[in-house]
């Protein structure tokens, strides 16, 4: 998988410290002088973990946690809003309830990308404040059908906890507002890191 290779293909000085654990078998393998694949054996203790939170996107408002920064100058005369941004910094609580335990924050842009049916390009990054993912973040970079019973988009990257992760996030609305667009979507991720 070309994913695999790529995350086991990292460079010489950020990853020096693995080298110790190398045992004689499995020696890094040398594509030139400043890259190097370290052998997986030795190397990665790779771990599955789950997330389960709600992404809250408040468009309305005094207090939006979602903005529209652009549009095209058809973008209102659209279905799909085609053309549009938003910045969002959005919370993520551990509950539905908007006041549940807050966990991190969505924070990035996404973009209407769908002409004919509504499609969100969704560029952002998940970071965390709670426990033991404090400070660790992941990056999310997909389609998100935003009328689909359950869409899925994927994880292309990661810090802390996380560094080097991919893996998907399922998200499911929630509870939508049709009168102000408000949003509480759930989500299920699995990250391999
Ligand atoms: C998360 O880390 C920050 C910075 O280290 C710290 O100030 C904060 O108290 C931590 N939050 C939790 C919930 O542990
Ligand atoms: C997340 O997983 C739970 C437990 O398996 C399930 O009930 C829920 O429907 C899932 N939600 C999404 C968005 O995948
Ligand atoms: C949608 O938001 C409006 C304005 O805040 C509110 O009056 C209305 O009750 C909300 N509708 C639902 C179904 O929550």
């Amino acid at each position: 998988m070309g994913m695999r290779n790529a995350a086991t293909i990292v460079t010489f000085l950020l990853f020096s410290f693995f080298l110790g654990g190398l045992t004689h078998d499995a020696k890094p393998e040398r594509f030139d002088k400043w890259s190097r694949r370290l052998a997986r054996a030795g190397v990665t203790q790779e771990q599955v973990t789950q997330l389960h939170f709600y992404f809250h996107d408040i468009v309305s408002g005094e207090h939006p946690t979602a903005v529209r920064v652009a549009q095209a100058a058809n973008s209102d005369r659209s279905p799909t809003g085609f053309g549009m941004v938003v910045m969002a910094d959005d919370p993520l609580t551990e509950g539905p309830d908007p006041n549940s335990r807050l966990v991190g924050r969505a924070q990035g842009l996404y973009g209407s990308a769908g002409q004919e049916e509504l499609g969100l390009i969704m560029a952002m990054n998940y970071r965390f404040t709670d426990g033991k993912y404090n400070g660790s973040s992941f990056s999310l970079n997909g389609l998100n059908r935003a009328l689909d019973p359950v869409r899925e988009m994927a994880i292309v990257g990661g810090t802390g906890v996380f560094r080097l992760a991919r893996g998907v996030a399922m998200a499911k609305t929630y509870s939508l507002n049709a009168t102000t667009g408000d949003a509480i979507v759930e989500y299920n991720v699995t990250l391999v890191h």
